[in-house]
């Protein structure tokens, strides 16, 4: 009999993290200083970070064992399924066998609780009662809220103003676990007062969310900032989807030829690519797609320099892809793909070349996730849309290349609460904005940071 999954069981989860770090081709750049343009210590970070995640940050080791208590935790969900798209292989006629790791199985249907209930268990260990944290379409956002609320921990959350328009229902979950959420930007923050006196009608993004949150965690003794993404220690607890990935692929008797993620700050990649990343460093071949909208093109149109983590300049410099800091893309459904910088782990191995990026608009990635829950059954967060897209692109060249090839892409969530966005694009309102980004671009990077000495 076909299988259409392949599952490990609750004794073959992973027990440890794997950590790029050390195997990286080149070495990362540090965090800098704003003010000075030096490297940042572990105490700069002290006042928004518990001190076992500031070093997991700069951690050498390769492998971080995964507390028990979250083990626990993760076994709510854990370990997803790996299901084979068979469906989705005869409607394309593709000779490729496509895999996809079904992310969206989680209590909040992404793979944002993986470092959601791993930052809290720490914050919690290190006696901090209250996290603050940014979020876009609100997966994070909820992520975050379950984790607080099963460790007793409060949780405010900054909601980017279009999503928390667009996405009602996103903030009734973070409702029920107990959060507070604000549509960013607020009148709460200093942060948020400039922006908006200086544009009242702001869409709001993901950058200036970020500026709240960090400065409600550093005014406030009791209160910690939480990232769902971007950080070296949040794509470190995702690597827990990768690890298991590895192991199923190995039950199914596959190696895979090519693995593909969206990318909004890089982390569901990562956690999926980089325990595949360290085979093709060894020799393997193997491609990586790391895939991104036409709205905010950071790793295909991105300069690779130093520039600010968030809108208002609080945070350190980052070396990364980045459209300027003050880049606010427009207001695409894939609300958490928003981001004016990525990961600077993945980002570095971008620059390397050992994964390769692309961009799509709008309207193609919506056809891509209707043919998928047409298929495969499950309708596809618009996120995660932008994976399929490319799955289904490279499925199709396998066609007429006739070559049979092992395609894998991580499905980072669903879109259940993403259904308007269906509806605009069933009914033909979708719009392919690209707002000629390249202007917008080139204007944003004007105001990028300038290093001091420099
Ligand atoms: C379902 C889903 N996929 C992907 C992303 C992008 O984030 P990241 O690149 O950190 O995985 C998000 C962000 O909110 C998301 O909700």
């Amino acid at each position: 009999m076909e299988s259409y999954k392949i599952h490990l069981s609750e004794q073959e989860m992973p027990q440890e993290w794997y950590n790029l770090l050390p195997d990286l081709p080149a070495p990362l750049p540090p965090y800098l200083h704003p003010g000075t343009g030096e490297p940042i210590g572990p105490q700069d970070l002290a006042a928004i970070f518990p001190m076992e995640l500031i070093q997991q940050e700069v951690s050498p080791e390769r492998w971080i064992p995964i507390p028990d208590e979250v083990r626990r935790i993760y076994r709510l969900w854990r370990p997803s399924p790996l299901h084979r798209a068979r469906n989705l292989e005869a409607a394309l006629g593709t000779p490729a066998r496509i895999y996809y790791k079904n992310e969206s199985v989680s209590p909040a249907g992404s793979h944002k609780p993986n470092t959601a209930v791993a930052q809290a268990y720490y914050n919690k260990a290190a006696g901090i009662k209250r996290l603050a944290t940014e979020t876009g379409a609100g997966q994070w956002g909820s992520a975050l809220a379950l984790a607080c609320n099963l460790f007793g921990l409060e949780c405010t959350v900054y909601m980017v103003k279009v999503s928390y328009q667009q996405k009602p229902y996103r903030r009734s979950l973070m409702h029920i676990w107990g959060a507070s959420v604000y549509p960013s930007p607020t009148d709460r923050t200093q942060a948020g007062r400039q922006i908006l006196a200086r544009d009242p009608e702001t869409p709001g993004s993901l950058g200036m969310a970020i500026s709240e949150a960090v400065e409600d965690a550093a005014c406030h003794a009791d209160t910690n900032y939480s990232l769902g993404s971007v950080l070296n220690h949040v794509l470190l607890h995702q690597t827990i989807v990768g690890l298991e990935t590895k192991k199923q692929l190995a039950l199914a008797g596959e190696e895979p030829d090519i693995l593909i993620g969206c990318v909004g700050g890089g982390s569901n990649f990562a956690g999926f690519c980089f325990p595949f990343v360290r085979g093709k460093l060894q020799g393997k071949d193997r491609r990586f797609i790391a895939v991104e909208p036409t709205a905010c093109p950071t790793l295909t149109k991105g300069t690779y320099t130093y520039d600010f983590g968030d809108t208002a300049g609080l945070t350190p410099l980052i070396m990364m892809y980045t459209l300027g800091h003050s880049f606010v893309p427009s207001g695409i459904h894939a609300g958490g793909l928003r981001y004016h910088g990525d990961a600077p782990l993945l980002c570095l191995l971008v620059h390397e070349k050992v994964i390769e990026a692309r961009a799509y608009p709008q309207n193609p990635v919506f056809e891509a996730a209707r043919l998928f829950a047409e298929t495969e059954g499950i309708i596809p967060a618009p996120e995660t849309a932008h994976a399929i897209k490319a799955a289904v692109d490279e499925a199709r060249l396998c066609k007429e290349t006739n070559r049979p090839k092992c395609i894998v892409l991580n499905f980072s969530g669903h879109g259940h609460f993403d259904l308007a966005a269906y509806d605009a694009y069933l009914e033909g309102q979708l719009q392919d904005i690209e707002l000629d980004p390249d202007a917008m671009i080139q204007k944003a990077l004007t105001e990028l940071p300038k290093l001091p000495g420099k």
